[in-house]
C-alpha cells in the first residue's frame, strides 16, 4: 500500500519525506487554509519535495469550470492530480481531465455506487472518507472492501483506491487488509505507525545492557 500525507504543510512533507515513506501528498481547501498559505505557491513547493502524485483540489462547481481551473493547476508541476468532487459536474470533468492525460482524484466518496461511476468516468485515484461515515455511525472500512470487491470484478476499471479521512492506526491497519492501493494519512498518523510500547521498552534495555559492556562502535 502507498502511503500519502493529508497536509499543506510542507515542513512536515519535508521532513516525512526523508524517510522515503512519502509516495504522494493530498492537499483540499481546508488544508491549503490551515497553512495560510498561497495555494499555487504552496503546491508548487510540494511539488519539488515529493515526486509521486500531488492532489490539488479544483473550488469550482460547474464542470467547463472545473477543467479550466485543473488546467491551470496542472501546469504548476507534472506530478500534480487534479481533484474534483464526485458531484454530475465533478464525474463530467473527470472525464475530460483525463481524457486530455491529467491524473484525476475523485473526492468526498462516501458509496460504492459513486466509487463506481467514478472508475468509470476515468478516475485516476477515488478517495472514500472512511472517518466521516464513522462519524455517523456507518462502517468506513467496510465501504473500501466493497468498492475493492467491484473494482476486482471488473479488468476495465483501473482506478485506484485511495481511502482518506484516515484518523487512526486501525484505520490504516484495516483499509491495507482490505486491499487499499493507498491511504493518505495525517503527519501525526503517519508517524504513530512507527511506535510500539514494546519497541521503547526493548530499546531502553538493550541500551542499558550495552552500556554496561563500556564498549563503543565508532
Ligand atoms: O483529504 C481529505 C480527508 O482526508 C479529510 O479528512 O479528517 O477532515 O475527514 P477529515
Amino acid at each position: 500500500m502507498k502511503f500519502f500525507v493529508d497536509t499543506a504543510d510542507t515542513d512536515e512533507i519535508r521532513d516525512l519525506a526523508e524517510t522515503g515513506l512519502v509516495d504522494g501528498v493530498t492537499t483540499n481547501p481546508s488544508l491549503v487554509a490551515k497553512s495560510g498559505r498561497d495555494f499555487v505557491e504552496v503546491v508548487k513547493e510540494i511539488c519539488t519535495i515529493v515526486d509521486g502524485p500531488v492532489s490539488a483540489e479544483v473550488t469550482a462547481t460547474e464542470a467547463g469550470a472545473m477543467v479550466d481551473e485543473g488546467k491551470k493547476l496542472a501546469q504548476i508541476a507534472s506530478n500534480v492530480t487534479i481533484k474534483v468532487p464526485l458531484t454530475w459536474d465533478g464525474l463530467k470533468a473527470c472525464k475530460a481531465l483525463t481524457q486530455g492525460g491529467t491524473m484525476v482524484n475523485v473526492t468526498l466518496c462516501f458509496s460504492a455506487n459513486q466509487a463506481l461511476l467514478a472508475a468509470k468516468a476515468g478516475a485516476t485515484f477515488i478517495s472514500p472518507f472512511i472517518g466521516r461515515l464513522d462519524d455517523i455511525g456507518e462502517d468506513g472500512v467496510q465501504l473500501i472492501r466493497d468498492i475493492r470487491t467491484i473494482y476486482d470484478n471488473y479488468d476495465a476499471l483501473s482506478t485506484q483506491i485511495l481511502s482518506a479521512s484516515i484518523r487512526s492506526d486501525e484505520h490504516v491497519k484495516q483499509v491495507a487488509i482490505a486491499g487499499s492501493d493507498v491511504a493518505t494519512v495525517p503527519p501525526d498518523v503517519l508517524r504513530g505507525l512507527s511506535q510500539h510500547p514494546l519497541t521503547d521498552k526493548g530499546l531502553a534495555a538493550f541500551l542499558a545492557d550495552w552500556e554496561k559492556t563500556g564498549q563503543t562502535i565508532l
